[in-house]
């Protein structure tokens, strides 16, 4: 079966600004990857060291300076952005460190909204409220999100996230704006619905104890990837 992800030399060089502008900075030097389905591959690094950048370009939402990404098998940097959106559409879903919900919906209107995206309204509303209710949010299906808890906000996203059953999840620090034991709860929810669903799942995170939950860790240092696993 063909890889979920398969990345080969892949490099991403912008201009850089400030004291060094004229010059070019490297953000990701020669990253290879391959990732399979129903995979849990974390990446961590330090801040700055291009671990949203890499996730952006893994999902299509931006081209790499040179190298190769397959996404489902389509080479993404010979489609244009719309091919793009439409291997994405129904495939990926995204949770982010800042939650990302409309705060003039409510709960269960920003689960909906993925669906309704995708053309599948009639449906939409009870697979929204099955989905709150699988993080535990039957309850505040109708609360708006933005008198909901940090720790609850995430969950709502999770929900979105999973509601359409995505092949692939990319994850941004999902438990950076959390304190530890909400986070942990996110991040066990987040493993869970991985498990249930057999999502593949991409977890950027500073928090190398969910890292290391993770089937592959790898850890970008200077632009590379290196393996982030420390032997026993
Ligand atoms: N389009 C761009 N133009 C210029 N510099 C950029 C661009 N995108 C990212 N950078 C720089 O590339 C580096 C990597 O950024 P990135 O956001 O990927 O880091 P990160 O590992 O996700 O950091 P954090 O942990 O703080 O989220 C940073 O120094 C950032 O300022
Ligand atoms: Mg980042």
């Amino acid at each position: 079966m063909a890889a979920v992800i398969a990345v080969q030399n892949l490099r991403k060089i912008v201009p850089a600004t400030g004291a060094q502008a004229g010059s070019e900075l490297v953000i990701l030097d020669d990253v290879n990857l391959t990732i399979q389905a129903g995979d849990s591959v974390a990446i961590t690094g330090s801040s700055g060291s291009g671990k949203s950048t890499l996730l952006a370009l893994l999902a299509g939402l931006d081209i790499p300076s040179a190298g190769k990404i397959e996404l489902f098998g389509d080479s993404i940097e010979s489609l244009d952005e719309d091919q793009r959106a439409a291997v994405r559409l129904g495939k990926v879903g995204f949770v982010f460190q800042s939650f990302h919900l409309l705060d003039y919906l409510t709960a269960a209107e920003n689960v909906m909204l993925p669906l309704e995206l995708g053309n599948a309204t009639a449906k939409a509303r009870s697979m929204a409220l099955d989905a709150l209710n699988q993080v535990g949010l039957a309850a505040r299906a109708e609360q708006w999100v933005s008198k909901l808890s940090g720790g609850e906000q995430q969950r709502v996203a999770l929900a979105r996230a999973f509601v359409t059953k995505p092949q692939l999840l990319f994850a941004d620090e999902p438990t950076g704006n959390l304190d530890r034991a909400t986070g942990h709860e996110v991040a066990e929810l987040l493993f869970r619905l991985q498990r249930d669903y057999q999502t593949t799942l991409v977890l950027v995170t500073h928090d190398e104890s969910l890292a290391a939950q993770c089937q592959h860790w790898y850890k970008l240092v200077e632009g590379k990837l290196q393996t982030g696993r420390v032997s026993p």
